[in-house]
């Protein structure tokens, strides 16, 4: 007897590799630690012992080339998804700079289509990975008595951090950021893309 698994509501992450990833790394290196030393407090939010920039990065010259990037990765995915032609990506998008020690809580973005974050400088596996929480885990009665989680039952999923990755990710995604225990800053860029129909008029 054949008992054949489909699984149904998937959620996805969605990942790519800047082919070009040493020389785009390396200049968003230097305007990532350009804007720390201008703004030495930064922003407060999900993250512990870490700087972040204010979420302005795709209004900055210095990072366009970064915002389209972003836009046409969500695009892709967009049409993927067959969503409507024509639409408007709105990016917000701002920088993190996680020292040996900082972590980011969990968290979710409102509002927003899909998240990401891209990686740009980093030691891995030692500087920590992000993780999902599988959303349904809040309505859940019990949970399963298994010797090792498959794809079904895991509540928590990694993927492994990688300089010139970038994940994509549905903003209801609850995610964090394990603890950086290496001996080197990780490096980052994390967005928020909000789609919608373009102003006909
Ligand atoms: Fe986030």
């Amino acid at each position: 007897m054949e008992i054949v698994p489909q699984f149904i509501f998937p959620s996805a992450v969605w990942a790519t590799l800047f082919d070009d990833r040493e020389s785009f790394n390396a200049s968003l290196l230097d305007q990532i630690y350009r804007l720390r030393d201008q703004d030495p407090n930064g922003v407060a939010n999900t993250n512990v012992r870490g700087w972040q920039s204010p979420n302005n990065l795709q209004s900055l010259e210095e990072f366009q080339e970064f915002s389209l990037r972003v836009v046409q990765v969500c695009q892709r995915i967009g049409e993927s998804q067959n969503f409507m032609p024509n639409l408007s990506f709105n990016l917000q998008a701002w920088a993190n700079i996680n020292p040996p020690g900082a972590s980011n809580k969990i968290h979710f973005h409102a509002n927003c289509h899909f998240s990401g974050i891209y990686y740009i400088s980093l030691k891995a596996p030692e500087c920590g990975s992000i993780f999902f929480r599988d959303p349904r885990v809040a309505s859940r009665m019990l949970t399963y008595p298994i010797a090792k989680p498959t794809e079904f039952t895991t509540e928590e999923v990694r993927m492994k951090p990688e300089e010139g990755r970038m994940y994509v990710f549905p903003g209801w995604l609850e995610h964090g950021v394990e603890e950086n225990r290496s001996d080197q800053d990780r490096v980052s860029i994390a967005f928020n893309v909000l789609c919608g129909m373009r102003d006909s008029g």
